[in-house]
């Protein structure tokens, strides 16, 4: 099954930080966000990544093109783990399509269209927005799936009901599991995209994390523009509604980071530092400064 991560964006939300560098480069303790979602894809045993991207981030293939000159410099110099991280950076198996007018994220999927075979059991699209760097959600996912004759499954997170207009909320019944346990599956009567407060059908935000059938790439050809003038994945999942079930997975609270914002990306990095012992340290020390 492919990986599609959309990386064309123009990362408004973190300018003046993204003005020269992509915000998918911008970093998580000690590697770019992007990295992340390239190595979740992996372990989820994705057949092939497909970055979308433009000619405005030549360094996201950079970051992902060997550099054997920086691996031997560093070697003599005995800085064996970076020269070990260098290489392991330059030798993920990413391939990149084309978006060359950032135009939604809908339209960012299907620059990757060609890569989707109508006979394929699906495949994934992850947001560089959130991480989730430990789990198995994609493997989840795809249980999901299988077990409901390969339909279509997302990740939700339940979100404070004033923060649902940032998201896509979705309309749905359990079918399976409880909230409580962090197992629920739901099944999809609805989705929204970016709703108000008085319009959203419920709390339940769609959580960067897709595993959809091939069919929805024939939607997207002639999906019209949608919330923020731009053509939304969402939207396409609406019409596939339609004619296929869809179901929803949720993400407890501590499995996946949110890394849509600057205050986001902070807590992002400062959740996962603490769960390194030397970076732990560092943290408290800072808080301990703050008191
Ligand atoms: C996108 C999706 C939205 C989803 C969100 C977070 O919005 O369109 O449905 O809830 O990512 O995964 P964006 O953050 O690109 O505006």
């Amino acid at each position: 099954m492919r990986a599609i991560i959309p990386a064309a964006g123009k990362g408004t939300r973190f300018l003046p930080a993204s003005k020269a560098v992509p915000k998918e480069m911008l970093p998580v303790l000690d590697k770019p966000a992007i990295q992340y979602v390239v190595e979740e894809a992996l372990a989820a045993n994705a057949s092939e990544v497909v970055i979308i991207c433009n000619d405005d981030k030549p360094e996201i293939a950079q970051h992902f093109s060997p550099d054997p000159a920086l691996v031997s410099s560093l070697e003599e110099k005995g800085k064996s783990s970076l020269a070990e991280s260098v290489l392991h950076a330059g030798s993920l198996p990413v391939s990149f399509a084309e978006q060359p007018e950032a135009l939604g994220l809908g339209h960012a999927v299907h620059c990757a269209a060609s890569f989707v075979s109508a006979n394929d059991e699906g495949f994934y699209v992850l947001l560089g927005d959130v991480l989730v760097p430990e789990g198995n959600l994609l493997k989840r996912m795809r249980a999901v799936s299988k077990a409901r004759g390969n339909a279509s499954v997302i990740a939700v997170m339940s979100v404070p009901r004033e923060e649902v207009s940032r998201f896509g909320i979705i309309d749905a019944e359990l079918t399976e599991g409880s909230q409580e346990e962090g197992t629920a599956i739901w099944q999809i009567r609805a989705l929204v995209e970016k709703p108000t407060q008085e319009e959203a059908p419920s709390n339940l935000a769609i959580f960067g994390r897709y595993l959809l059938t091939p069919a929805i790439m024939q939607i997207l050809a002639h999906t019209a523009p949608g919330a923020g003038g731009e053509i939304q994945l969402t939207d396409a999942m609406v019409e596939l509604l339609k004619t296929e079930d869809m179901y929803a997975v949720e993400v407890g609270q501590g499995e996946g980071f949110d890394c849509g914002t600057i205050a986001d990306w902070l807590s992002t990095n400062i959740r996962l530092a603490a769960q390194d012992a030397e970076l732990a340290e560092a943290i408290k020390a800072a808080g301990a400064n703050l008191c």
